[in-house]
């Protein structure tokens, strides 16, 4: 999983982070969103390879946004257009709707990355807002492009539990 996120830390524009995290590292991010009960899916091939993940952390840490949480979904290049992002988010998007959250919300750099944005709309994410050249990597601007998706019924109904411990 280092390596994948690595991968696109360096290349690409999916995350605004520009020095790639260690796998000590990104095994501490993992216990982090396992210690709060939220999901981590990962993908193996045949042969055991990990090829993709995705998870659900917490959106903001105000108490407030409790029901509340933001997808990350990255897949080796290598994997990318056979349905990997989509098995993993959308067990991502079940297992968040399982623990009674209500909006998903995918902070989606940047406007140029088509991928990401069709496979959100592919599973029921609107486009809620962008937010133009708040990023500077690879020499250029980048946006953020704001998708999100309800669960749960999202606003048209009350929460019924405690939601994320924040
Ligand atoms: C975005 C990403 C996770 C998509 O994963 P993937 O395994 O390639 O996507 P899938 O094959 O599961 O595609 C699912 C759907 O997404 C949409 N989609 C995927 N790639 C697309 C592309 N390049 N252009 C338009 N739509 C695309 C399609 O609707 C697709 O369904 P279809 O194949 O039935 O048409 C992957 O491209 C990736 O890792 N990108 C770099 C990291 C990144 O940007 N992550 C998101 C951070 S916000």
């Amino acid at each position: 999983m280092a390596n994948i996120y690595g991968y696109e830390v360096l290349h690409g524009v999916g995350t605004f982070e520009e020095t790639a995290p260690d796998s000590t590292e990104m095994a501490a991010r993992l216990a982090a969103v396992l210690a709060r009960g939220l999901p981590w899916v990962v993908v193996e091939d045949d042969t055991g390879r990990v090829i993709g993940f995705a998870y659900a952390g917490p959106y903001r840490l105000r108490s407030a946004y409790r029901y509340s949480v933001e997808d990350s979904v990255y897949v080796a290049p290598e994997a990318r257009g056979q349905g990997v992002g989509r098995a993993a988010l959308q067990r991502v998007i079940a297992d968040c709707e399982a623990l009674g959250l209500h909006q998903m919300v995918a902070v989606i750099g940047d406007a140029s990355n088509t991928g990401s944005i069709g496979l959100h709309s592919s599973l029921g994410f609107s486009l809620a807002g962008a937010l133009p050249a708040v990023g500077f990597k690879h020499g250029r601007w980048l946006d953020v492009v704001l998708m999100v998706r309800p669960l749960n019924g999202g606003s048209r109904r009350p929460p019924e539990g405690l939601g994320l411990a924040l």
